[in-house]
């Protein structure tokens, strides 16, 4: 069985992708964990920069590489912030909840999606890439503690809680899960592949 690595050194993100890759029987480790360098992420796209870390991990490890490029965005910040969700916030998710709910309150406007690129590096050096989205809405006070980032004010559509008060429930439908859904032929083609 082919071992994948997964291009990220967010714990948060490597959880769901462990429960997400379990199914599919490969061996799993990721860029944190073998110490491999994060690439500037120069895109001005999610793709693209999913792209740029999937094969960053890829060249530095000899692996198959899996990555991820996700963030949450905000129709009262004209969909910021985007590509820059982890910078927005930094270390005081806090007080990047505090700005958009204060943004979305000031315009009265609560619509907000999460977008997540998943880039799959096969061993032949190919890639194929793929988009899941979730819409929701921003939750007028943060809610819940399971999950991470920016899932206590966000509400998934059809839903009534937040996505840190889903919990495990949030790793079968979020916008995560939709790429994967996509992803998941590719995936187990490359893995079982000798
Ligand atoms: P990236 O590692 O550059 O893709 O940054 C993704 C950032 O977007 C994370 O650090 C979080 O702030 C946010 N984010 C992406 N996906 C999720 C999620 O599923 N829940 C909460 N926040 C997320």
């Amino acid at each position: 069985m082919k071992k994948l690595v997964i291009a990220t050194h967010n714990p948060g993100k490597l959880d769901e992708f462990r429960t997400l890759l379990a199914p599919l029987g490969c061996e799993v480790t990721s860029a944190g964990e073998l110490g491999l360098p994060e690439p500037p992420e120069t895109a001005p796209d999610f793709a693209g920069n999913a792209r740029i870390k999937a094969l960053a991990a890829a060249k530095a490890s000899g692996l198959p590489a899996l990555a991820d490029d996700s963030g949450l965005c905000v129709a009262a910040l004209n969909g910021q912030p985007g590509i820059y969700s982890a910078r927005y916030a930094g270390d005081d998710y806090a007080g990047a909840f505090a700005k958009i709910i204060a943004a979305a309150k000031a315009k009265n406007s609560w619509a907000a999606w999460f977008t997540c690129a998943l880039c799959l590096v096969r061993s032949d050096g190919s890639t194929a890439t793929y988009i899941g989205e979730a819409n929701g809405r921003i939750a007028p006070e943060p809610r819940g503690v399971a999950g991470f980032g920016y899932d206590p004010i966000f509400i998934p559509n059809g839903h009534e809680q937040s996505y840190a008060e889903l919990g495990k429930l949030k790793e079968a439908i979020s916008h995560r899960a939709r790429a994967f859904e996509q992803i998941k032929a590719v995936l187990l083609a490359e893995v079982k592949a000798e």
